[in-house]
């Protein structure tokens, strides 16, 4: 077997699992290529909000996917830390905690039970009754009935990121290739000898697909080798306040499908979450309607202006978990299906899948996740 500084590695997808994965493994002394259609970290990374949420995102669960989001939110500090200096860029990593906002009494009445159970199993999490979530966030309606405050809950700025991780890969070593489109994978014998490329063909010991919503687009393999991911389309918007106004302090998820991110200069409002394929348009009815949500949370957001649209595509699984391991394919590994939380995954996901390849053990979260999960027969 080769193993180490002799492996060489392909890594199929620069967005941020791939660019992490990447850097790990350079960093470790593999020969590492990343392989990106675009530019790297241009595509759903950078479309992504960036919330490191793990309670808002799992809530009341206690489930394999919930553990993985919390060592994921556990692995950020030190991750960020450690990228910054490293690549010298900053990353807006903010432990900024989350709102997650009743607006009706039965959505009180559940997120009061759910803060009480969290709170018992020993999350940070508590019940703010009105008074205590305005007083706490005073750009919030009066309307509201209360908030889950997740005081752990945090952000960091996708797009920092994705230059940040591209920077940290290539010094320590790696190579990435832009504009470089994978068509087929290379199989010799039940095992994985490479990829073909626009521009010829390369080999390898390891390939590792991290193509997200793009997973499936990859020729040269039989069926079902590949876990099934499709793209999960979403639609957002940020948008400045007038002079002087001030920003919420806190990530904010309300009842009606939306969360609000507040950036330095700008508030960032999502999403959608759309089953259309690969399409990327945005709507100009649909983000009014973001925008109409975000406002019965912060009513002075009526005021202020649109400085950017767009959509993103996440790569979701039919489960909606992660897909993360060896295929029947010997050598051919994947790491896709993050969905809704690609950028809080990102370190537990990369020390996952480098412990895979350099022959060591992933961790008791790994086996949940495999992509041999929806194989028939
Ligand atoms: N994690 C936020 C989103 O998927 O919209």
């Amino acid at each position: 077997m080769v193993v180490g500084q002799s492996m060489k590695i392909l890594i199929v997808g620069g967005g941020v699992a791939g660019l992490t994965i990447g850097w790990r493994l350079a960093a470790s002394g593999c020969q590492v290529e990343v392989l990106e259609r675009g530019l790297a970290g241009r595509g759903s990374s950078w479309a992504a909000a960036g919330m490191l949420a793990a309670t808002a995102e799992s809530e009341m669960r206690d489930d394999t996917y919930a553990h993985l989001a919390h060592a994921g939110r556990a692995a950020w500090p030190n991750f960020a830390a450690e990228l910054e200096k490293v690549s010298g860029i900053l990353l807006g990593y903010r432990e900024c905690g989350a709102l997650l906002v009743a607006q009706s009494d039965r959505r009180a009445g559940e997120l009061h039970s759910a803060a009480k159970e969290l709170s018992a199993r020993g999350q940070k999490v508590a019940w703010h009754s009105q008074e205590e979530t305005v007083r706490l966030e005073p750009l919030l309606s009066p309307k509201i009935k209360g908030a889950l405050y997740a005081s752990e809950d945090a952000q960091v700025d996708n797009r920092q990121l994705s230059i940040a991780l591209a920077r940290a890969f290539k010094s320590a070593g790696g190579i990435l290739r832009e504009h470089c489109d994978v068509r087929a994978l290379e199989v010799k014998h039940g095992a994985v000898a490479g990829v073909a490329t626009a521009d010829g063909n390369i080999c390898a010991d390891k390939v590792v697909i991290a193509a997200g919503a793009w997973t499936n687009n990859i020729d040269g393999i039989d069926e079902g080798v590949l876990p099934p991911v499709r793209p999960a389309k979403g639609q957002m918007t940020a948008i400045a306040p007038p002079d002087g106004m001030a920003m919420p302090h806190h990530l904010i998820w309300g009842e009606e499908a939306v969360y609000l991110v507040p950036r330095s200069e700008s508030l960032l409002i999502g999403a959608t979450v759309e089953d259309v394929g690969f399409e990327t348009s945005v709507s100009h009815k649909t983000l009014k309607d973001l925008i109409a949500r975000a406002t019965r949370l912060v009513p002075s957001l009526s005021s202020w202006r649109v400085v950017e649209s767009w959509a993103g595509l996440r790569p979701r699984t039919p489960d909606d978990w992660p897909v993360l391991g060896e295929t029947p394919v010997a050598g051919l590994v994947v790491a896709s299906g993050q969905y809704r939380n690609g950028i809080l995954f990102a370190p537990v996901l990369a020390d996952m899948i480098q412990s895979l390849l350099l022959g060591e053990d992933p961790g008791p979260l790994f086996q949940g996740f495999s992509p041999t999960r929806f194989a028939k027969g």
